[in-house]
């Protein structure tokens, strides 16, 4: 991993059940921050690359992120979109957990 960025603790690991989301303001950036029903933590920006929208407005299931507004979809393990209307793929950022902190590389 290069030294571009920093880690920077966006949560407790136990105030995000399985399942669930929040949105985070990092750094000037809106991010959103997911922890899958696996146990994985992933993180993408939080506005849809469509138009504008939350992503943490809209519909976690599995890996899968579902925007509130046209019903697009993208993995949040890659960030990849997963066809109509989505043309161009949310940034992902990378995530660790330590001592039950969640950390971002933002
Ligand atoms: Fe997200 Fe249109 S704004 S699918």
């Amino acid at each position: 991993m290069s030294g571009d960025g920093n880690w920077v603790k966006v949560a407790n690991a136990e105030d995000v059940p399985a399942g669930e989301m929040i949105a985070v303001a990092i750094e000037g950036k809106n991010l959103a921050l997911y922890h899958l029903d696996n146990g994985e933590f992933h993180a993408t920006e939080n506005v849809c690359t469509h138009q504008f929208a939350l992503l943490t407005d809209g519909w976690l299931e599995d890996c899968y992120i579902e925007c509130p507004l046209h019903a697009g979809r993208f993995d949040v393990r890659t960030g990849k979109g997963q066809g109509d209307p989505i043309d161009e793929d949310v940034r992902v950022f990378p995530v660790k957990i330590e001592d039950g902190a969640v950390l971002v590389m933002v």
